[in-house]
């Protein structure tokens, strides 16, 4: 199954990603995780990304686009993918065709998560991060067992610098401008499928499980 996950920011494309890969075995490549690591590494492509990110701005498309070339050419495209985070704009959409056609795979859905956008805003400014596994809690509808740490591997969570009322809302802007053209373009193709994402997580799940026929 080789899937692409569309929806505002905060429409809990992450979270489902997560689940829906360890339950279908399934690599998933969220380019924005991909990004933070760079940045905590101070990389040459994270201090290029950080201004960008900060300010809720996309990032060149040149840095994603090669990005996810690598790791559908290095961890293997064909045994199954979830894209989390891109394509983001119709030019990183096209790249992704190619990427694609390079590695002899093509698309089987594209989930659109639908929310509205006043609900994104509170998901977003209560979630915390790891800033190292990048597992995103929420203090209301997904509290860590230990508060202020990662269930997972223990380090301290912290607020995405991104995750602030103004960055949020710039966020959401881009969204519209930029990654919104991409449901048409994908619904023209026959692959989008829409999923309501309001709801509790175990609920969202269920209605994915049933969106890609599992
Ligand atoms: P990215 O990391 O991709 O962020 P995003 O798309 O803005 O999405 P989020 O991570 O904010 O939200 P999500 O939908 O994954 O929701 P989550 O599951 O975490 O990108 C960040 C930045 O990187 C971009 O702004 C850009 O600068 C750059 N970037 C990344 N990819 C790029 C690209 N391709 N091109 C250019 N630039 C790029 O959930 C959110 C919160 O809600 C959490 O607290 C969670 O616990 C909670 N929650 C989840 N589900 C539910 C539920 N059902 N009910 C209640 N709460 C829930």
């Amino acid at each position: 199954m080789r899937l692409i996950f569309l929806g505002p920011p905060g429409a809990g494309k992450g979270t489902q990603a997560a689940r829906l890969s360890k339950h279908l075995h399934l690599m998933h490549v969220s380019t924005g995780d991909i990004l933070r690591r760079a940045i905590a590494y101070e990389t040459p492509i994270g201090m290029e990304a950080k201004a960008y990110m900060h300010k809720g701005e996309l990032v060149p498309d040149e840095i994603t686009d090669l990005l996810v070339r690598e790791c559908l050419v290095r961890d293997g495209a064909s045994k199954g993918f979830i894209l989390d985070g891109y394509p983001r704009n119709l030019e990183q959409a096209k790249q992704l065709d190619e990427s694609l056609d390079s590695v002899g795979v093509g698309l089987t859905k594209v989930i659109d998560f639908a929310i509205d956008p006043n609900i994104v805003v509170s998901r977003l400014s209560g979630r915390r991060t790891c800033p190292k596994c990048q597992t995103p809690y929420h203090g209301v509808s997904r509290p860590p067992l230990r508060d202020g740490f990662c269930d997972l591997d223990g380090s301290e969570l912290e607020h995405r610098i991104d995750d602030k009322e103004e960055t949020i809302l710039r966020r959401l802007e881009v969204y519209q401008e930029q990654t919104e053209p991409l449901t048409s373009f994908y619904e023209e193709r026959g692959l989008l499928t829409r999923v309501d994402a309001v709801g509790d997580a175990d609920t969202v799940f269920d209605r994915l499980l049933k969106a890609v026929g599992k």
